[in-house]
């Protein structure tokens, strides 16, 4: 079984999506130990309250300094010994340290098709406001391991999503998630699960 820790610091739509995903048999070999969060008030860790597991906040606003945080985040993560590591609308740079500890097993879901709109600055809402400016007609999502860098590791799935006349980047948003985000991430976590990716 897939020992996988969901990380979050919002609504928790992509781990609703997850949760649901493994209720209905569409990721096999997999359970979420746990859902982190680095914001208190975030809706996804009530979410996982109910689904009966483990929700936990580690806030940078707990800690001194950023270097403590990362010490801090790291250490909860390690205690769930997690071989997945799921971003799942995680708004924090993740440290390299946890980086150089999960080389390879640390995914993210990005609302883009990357390489567009995507690194420093571009998170959540921005990253449709950005394509609705550019006038792109087609924007979609992305599912990747995380490296180093900003959006820069390898590619596991992408889908395309159509942008339609009079869309706001709110109305974009939610149909990226619908048609892609929701269907992507539970998708690429169980083919790694099942070891169909790597
Ligand atoms: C999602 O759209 C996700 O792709 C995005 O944050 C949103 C979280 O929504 N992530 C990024 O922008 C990462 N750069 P959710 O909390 O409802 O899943």
């Amino acid at each position: 079984m897939l020992r996988v820790v969901v990380m979050v610091s919002g609504g928790g739509t992509n781990l609703q999506a997850i949760l649901d995903a493994i209720d209905g048999g569409k990721i096999t070999g997999a359970s979420v130990e746990a859902v982190i969060s680095n914001n208190r008030g975030a809706y996804a860790l009530e979410r996982a309250k109910k689904h009966g597991i483990p929700a936990v906040c580690v806030s940078p606003k707990d800690y001194e300094d950023r270097a403590a945080f990362n010490r801090a985040l790291l250490e909860k993560v390690k205690e769930y010994q997690p071989d997945l590591v799921v971003l799942a609308g995680f708004l924090v740079t993740i440290p390299p340290e946890m980086i150089r500890e999960y080389p390879g097993k640390i995914i993210n879901i990005h609302p883009s098709l990357i390489p567009s709109f995507c690194g420093v600055g571009y998170y959540g809402l921005k990253v449709h406001e950005a394509a609705l400016k550019r006038g792109v007609k087609v924007t979609g999502a992305t599912v990747h391991y995380v490296d180093e860098g900003v959006d820069s590791g390898p590619i596991i799935l992408q889908k395309a999503v159509e942008v339609k006349e009079g869309d706001t980047p709110e109305i974009l948003q939610r149909r990226v998630m619908e048609e892609a985000e929701w269907k992507i991430l539970p998708e690429a976590i169980n083919r790694i699960a099942n070891e169909t990716c790597r």
